[in-house]
């Protein structure tokens, strides 16, 4: 990770060393002997834990201050707010699929039984991200983790004047990693710009879903 850079800040170095990684792979004996490997996971439910470079890559990317307000969209494994868990004490996660929201709570308790106390920094919600958190809101730092062909604007509204969004964003199964900051221009006006965190390269994520009543039916795509 660190000859590819996709990792280079010393915390976030610090971070993903303390994250026990092949713990939130342990839905079956075949994904978790392959915990590390630079390729993406299947968790169950349709869905995957995305690789360690491009965790890496997303996490640097906002970097992360002690006390920041970071919010996540598709909890998943749970690895990546894991790993915010060690950046700051405001990490909140938010996942659709409530089986999976309710497996991922289940497994930061027992591994904070185990001895993981930062993992009690992490807030865990079942619900549709498109929507954010607005009660816990405004955040400094948003991480998505599902793809998306926009940014959906109440995430937007939510994060702070000069906080940093990672977001993959194009058609489906071939996303662009964007990172949005969003700043204030000398007269007040609120702006944003973008960024590729790879320069132009494709990267898939799994679908940003829509729920409707509780169900999930298709995706937020417009
Ligand atoms: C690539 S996967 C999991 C990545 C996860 N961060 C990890 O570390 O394992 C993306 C997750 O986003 C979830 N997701 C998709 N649409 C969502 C939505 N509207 N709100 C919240 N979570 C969503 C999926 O169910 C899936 O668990």
């Amino acid at each position: 990770m660190l000859k590819n850079k996709d990792i280079w800040g010393p915390a976030t170095i610090r971070a993903f060393l303390l994250t026990p990684r092949e713990e939130f792979a342990s839905v079956s004996a075949a994904i978790h002997k392959r915990a590390y490997e630079h390729a993406f996971l299947d968790i169950g439910y349709g869905v995957t834990m995305s690789g360690p470079h491009l965790q890496g890559r997303m996490t640097n990317v906002i970097d992360v201050k002690r006390g920041e307000k970071v919010l996540e969209i598709g909890t998943g494994s749970g690895v990546q707010s894991a790993y915010i868990a060690n950046l700051t004490e405001n990490a909140y996660t938010i996942e659709i699929i409530a089986p999976l929201a309710q497996r991922t709570r289940a497994l930061y308790d027992k591994l904070i039984d185990k001895g993981y106390t930062e993992y009690k920094h992490i807030k865990t919600k079942n619900s549709d991200g498109y929507y954010g958190w607005e009660e816990a809101g405004p955040f400094d730092k948003i991480i998505v983790t599902c793809g998306i062909d926009h940014v959906p604007p109440p995430l937007l509204q939510q994060l702070k004047t000069g906080g940093l969004m990672v977001i993959p964003v194009g058609p489906p199964g071939a996303q662009r990693v964007l990172k949005v900051s969003k700043t204030q221009g000398a007269d007040g006006s609120i702006t944003t710009s973008r960024e590729d965190i790879y320069g132009g390269k494709i990267v898939p994520f799994v679908p940003f879903t829509k729920l409707e009543g509780d169900k999930i039916v298709g995706s937020h795509n417009r």
